[in-house]
């Protein structure tokens, strides 16, 4: 079959992976609204494209926080590469490599991050940190990643404890033996395999500084530097406001795909909220549902800066490894620059002021 759209690799994928896997990957929390209400929020915009503009060769170049990309279009963390292929976080970084694309590594990689690093040197990458109780642990993933080479430190904010994804409770998901949260190996609790439920919703109440503050963020902060920091998970403009006052000098807007709180706006809503609240004193980003170049740019008219996505690149590893992911950047990009054709944007500037309007 020819995969034409991104629903397309994530048939493909779910062909390929264990009901386990599938599930751990598609889930939201509880009822799933938030899931749900993320990808639609985007279509709930209507593109009031120009005409008769020159759109021969669309200009997408940009740049996050100073390093040269290809486009907007970025991959965010997820955790656990290797569930999808036997290259795992390997595989993703190589694809982003050679396609010029930010690729944000997660510290529940199934890879550690200097092999992240080693395996696609010299290209743009930023390592997700969750904060661990341990916060002598926490400060040595920073300056790992310091050492490694990574060009941003992104903190997670909306995880002090891991949302219910029911699949995986009744799964009682967890990685197989042979498979490990490579980044994290000197500090597993031992009986993390016993219990019942999710090995990782353990593994979180165990591990994450649920007590973790605004201040705290500062530290993080001064012990990151020269590395930026960006906050990652926020929805609300005054705390968009607060991370910029706390030491971050970009906000993420996401609700983690809608893995947390369930009920959580959107982030096309949180996008607009927080757009307003920075007022251009910061980059913003944002992901969730986007599964189409049109939906990326409706976000980039939003005012977002790049837009990051979660499961695509994971349905194209699953799919193809590599040249999976290869394959989903492609098509994303495709789809964003006929849309910004057919929208009668020459360029992203283009893509902003007026274009999208509530539908
Ligand atoms: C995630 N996400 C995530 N975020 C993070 O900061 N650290 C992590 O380790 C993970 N792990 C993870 C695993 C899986 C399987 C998924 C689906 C998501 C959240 C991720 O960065 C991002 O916010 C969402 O995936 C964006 O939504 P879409 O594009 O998947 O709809
Ligand atoms: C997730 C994590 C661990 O499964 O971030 O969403």
């Amino acid at each position: 079959m020819t995969l034409v759209t991104v629903d397309d690799f994530e048939e493909a994928a779910r062909a390929r992976l264990s009901a386990m896997t599938y599930d751990y990957y598609r889930s939201g929390s509880d009822e799933e609204h938030t899931l749900r209400r993320n990808r639609e929020a985007w279509a709930r915009y209507a593109i009031w494209y120009r005409t008769l503009v020159d759109v021969g060769a669309p200009r997408v170049a940009t740049t996050l926080l100073g390093a040269p990309v290809s486009s907007p279009l970025a991959i965010a963390p997820t955790a656990y590469h290797c569930l999808a292929d036997p290259e795992g976080e390997r595989a993703t970084a190589r694809a982003a490599a050679a396609a010029g694309v930010l690729y944000c590594a997660s510290t529940l990689a199934t890879t550690s991050l200097e092999d992240v690093a080693a395996a696609a040197p010299g290209a743009p990458r930023w390592f997700q940190l969750y904060v661990h109780r341990d916060r002598d642990f926490t400060a040595r993933l920073v300056e790992r990643a310091k050492s490694a080479g990574y060009g941003a430190v992104v903190v997670t904010c909306d995880t002090p404890v891991l949302g219910r994804r029911c699949a995986d409770v009744r799964n009682a998901f967890g990685l197989p033996p042979g498979m490990t949260m490579a980044n994290l190996v000197e500090t597993l609790p031992p009986d993390l395999r016993e219990g019942p439920g999710s090995e990782l919703a353990r593994f979180v109440a165990a591990r994450h500084d649920p007590c973790f503050t605004w201040k705290d963020l500062d530290a993080i902060a001064r012990a990151a530097s020269p590395l930026p920091v960006v906050v990652k998970g926020l929805v609300r403009g005054d705390d968009a406001r607060a991370a910029l006052d706390h030491g971050a000098k970009a906000i993420w807007v996401s609700n983690h795909g809608g893995r947390q709180l369930d009920l959580a706006p959107s982030t096309a809503d949180g996008l607009v909220e927080i757009a307003s609240a920075v007022g251009g004193r910061a980059e913003v980003y944002v992901d969730g549902g986007v599964r189409s170049g049109t939906h990326a740019l409706v976000a980039l008219a939003l005012g977002a800066r790049a837009v990051f996505v979660g499961r695509p690149i994971l349905w194209g590893l699953a799919a193809a490894g590599e040249a999976g992911v290869a394959r989903v950047l492609a098509l994303l990009l495709e789809e964003l620059v006929r849309a910004m054709q057919l929208a009668g944007c020459p360029d992203l500037d283009a893509a902003k002021n007026d274009l999208v309007r509530r539908a």
